[in-house]
């Protein structure tokens, strides 16, 4: 979603805004802006496209100013037109937000009724007319947004600076989230620690419903009744992480190369190597007691967890429910309080997740966290935290924090079979031993597809539709190798369970058509060639990823083979995700499209 951060001190800081701003870029990035407060007026310089347009506007006109709030914008209402961008100015009034004012168009009834005129199609424009209004009333800054807040319903963080209180930024949040940064006679307000990470490491996260004061001695944090409140100061981690590229072209393209080392950290906290034991933080659930899981999550972060049932499923024999959140928290779905549910989410923000999460928590569900970032709402708001240890990913692909998310469920599905009995010490230590394999063999595939996933990217580059197959975990595979193809190449693609192909998709094959066969030599595998059989009778052009028994076995002709090491089940679609992750991404370089930043995509969803 929209990205936000805000200075007020005593040094200049629209070129500091604009920096913070390009950490939060991954959020959204059709528009940005920035306003200050210099010589008692607010001012502003906002850009459409990408922060580079800012940053020339900013370069050719500066903004002076010791107190300022800005925005990348990830558009929900109205086109991403400079007009459109945050902040939106009214009457003395600046704001950016975050999320969505569900009611905007009430407000909006009743401020058009009392006289005013909206210049933009936001819904955010209603706080700052809204604001302008209580203010022409007479009330105060602080008053104001206490009232403002009482208006609006829906999901935000908003920054707020009045032209007649210079030295003051209000805030607020009620879903997205929002943290307030502790300098020297300086404060921060940003999205994410990692905004803020230049800055400080101090910060305190607001709750959802407070709202703050900064100045730049301190802030006062107030709860929705204006009462205040003491929320605790925390030392992030993020500054710890370096975000940039290193030698490579796309942030993707260096998170599918981190792949082997950060899967050895994420392993590393799960697994006792030595002993060859799943370790006690994989039980921070009591799995032995609880009578079935429930997943939910989004996207790639869905199918993983897609593949995690499998997996709980088959070694620890517990029953699982999982959709997607935004099916899954307005299904009324049966569960009982004496279960538990894992919710898996790389930014720990994604609103339908989260809703998800407080569904079960309000009925009294144990609530697991499987994210990558370990200060996100979704870790905070749940009784046992699995973190992914996979590093900030940056590129809106996910890719190594789908690897991390499996490696984190696998492990957890091995320590809930031996907590319930259903697989013995013995296969246990083998399982872990399968693990611990893991990073070597990525490694080693990662260096020896590339070529091959090139060339075959080309080919692919000219098509217009792509299908994936697979079965058993394979399947959620298929549906991410399309996913991921979509994404950053704009190629229609579809991934469908191998036995379904006749039950409709098959009309789609023809000459034109390739089909990518996610089959490693497992229990599905005679299944999945006959299916692959059918494809080849109407022409399709497979590309068929296989390991070596599979190659070995298969006469069927292919557009191409590509042939990884023979692997046990339980590791097979970490290793098989890598020929999907550089497949896509090779596509998506030639045809010339933002691999990091795809049209129309944020990486962190905090609206519905
Ligand atoms: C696709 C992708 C998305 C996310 C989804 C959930 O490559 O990254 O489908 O997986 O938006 O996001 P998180 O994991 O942050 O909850």
């Amino acid at each position: 979603m929209c990205g936000i951060v805000a200075i007020v001190g005593t040094r200049p800081v629209s070129e500091r805004l604009v920096d913070a701003l390009k950490r939060l870029e991954y959020r959204g990035y059709d528009s940005a802006g920035v306003a200050t407060i210099h010589d008692g007026q607010l001012d502003r310089r906002r850009a459409e496209g990408k922060l580079f347009n800012l940053e020339t506007k900013l370069a050719g006109d500066p903004l002076p100013g010791l107190i300022g709030i800005a925005h990348t914008r990830w558009a929900t209402h109205g086109a991403p037109t400079e007009n459109n961008a945050h902040p939106h100015f009214t009457d003395g009034v600046a704001v950016v937000h975050n999320g969505i004012i569900e009611n905007f168009s009430e407000i909006k009834d009743t401020l058009i009724a009392d006289g005013a005129t909206f210049s933009t199609q936001t819904d955010t424009e209603v706080v700052a007319q809204l604001l302008a209004k209580l203010r022409r009333d007479g009330l105060d800054g602080r008053e104001a947004m206490q009232a403002m807040l009482r208006s609006v319903t829906g999901a935000y963080a908003l920054a707020v600076l009045f032209a007649d209180t210079p030295g003051t930024i209000l805030a607020a949040r009620s879903g997205p989230p929002l943290a307030v940064g502790y300098g020297e006679q300086e404060m921060f307000l940003g999205s994410d620690a990692i905004a803020l990470a230049p800055f400080t490491n101090e910060i305190t996260y607001l709750n959802d419903g407070d709202w703050a004061v900064l100045t730049a001695d301190g802030v006062d944090i107030l709860d929705h009744d204006g009462n205040p409140v003491t929320r605790p100061r925390q030392v992030s981690i993020a500054a710890a992480y370096m975000v940039d590229k290193g030698n490579h072209r796309h942030f993707m393209e260096k998170e599918i190369y981190e792949q082997p080392e950060v899967i050895s950290h994420a392993l590393g906290h799960y697994v006792d190597f030595t002993e060859n034991r799943v370790s006690a933080a994989a039980s921070a659930i009591d799995f032995a007691r609880i009578p079935s899981l429930a997943i939910s999550a989004c996207g790639t972060a869905y199918l993983a967890g897609l593949i995690g049932k499998y997996w709980f499923e088959r070694y620890a024999r517990l029953p699982v429910e999982i959709d997607v959140a935004s099916e899954f928290r307005y299904r009324d779905i049966p569960l009982s309080p004496d279960a538990a549910a894992l919710f898996i989410s790389q930014s720990g923000e994604t609103a339908d997740t989260l809703a998800s999460l407080r569904y079960c928590k309000d009925l009294g569900l144990t609530i697991g966290a499987v994210v990558n970032a370990s200060e996100s709402t979704i870790a905070r708001s749940s009784d046992a935290v699995f973190p992914i240890l996979a590093g900030p990913e940056i590129g809106v692909a996910s890719t190594k924090a789908f690897t991390c998310q499996l490696a984190v469920l696998a492990a957890l599905a091995v320590g809930a079979g031996r907590a319930r009995g259903t697989i013995s010490i013995e296969e246990e230590r083998v399982l872990v031993r399968h693990l611990a394999e893991m990073p070597r063999i990525m490694a080693s595939v990662l260096n020896a597809i590339q070529p091959k996933m090139e060339s075959l990217a080309r080919e692919l580059a000219k098509c217009q539709d792509a299908i994936y197959l697979g079965r058993g975990t394979s399947f959620p595979l298929a549906m991410e190798g399309a996913l991921k193809l979509k994404e950053i190449s704009y190629i229609h693609a579809e991934g469908y369970a191998a036995g379904e192909l006749k039950h409709g998709p098959i009309a789609l094959i023809d000459e034109n058509m390739p089909v990518i066969v996610i089959a490693p030599h497992d229990r599905f595998f005679e299944k999945t060639i006959s299916n692959m059989q059918e494809v080849a009778a109407r022409g399709g052009r497979i590309i068929f990823i296989t390991d070596e028994r599979g190659a070995a076995a298969s006469k069927l002709e292919t557009m191409s083979t590509i042939v990884l090491p023979n692997v046990d089940e339980l590791i097979a679609p970490m290793i098989f995700s890598l020929p999907i992750q550089l497949l896509a991404y090779h596509t998506a370089v030639f045809m010339g499209t933002d691999v990091d930043q795809p049209r129309n995509l944020a990486k962190s969803v905090t609206v519905e």
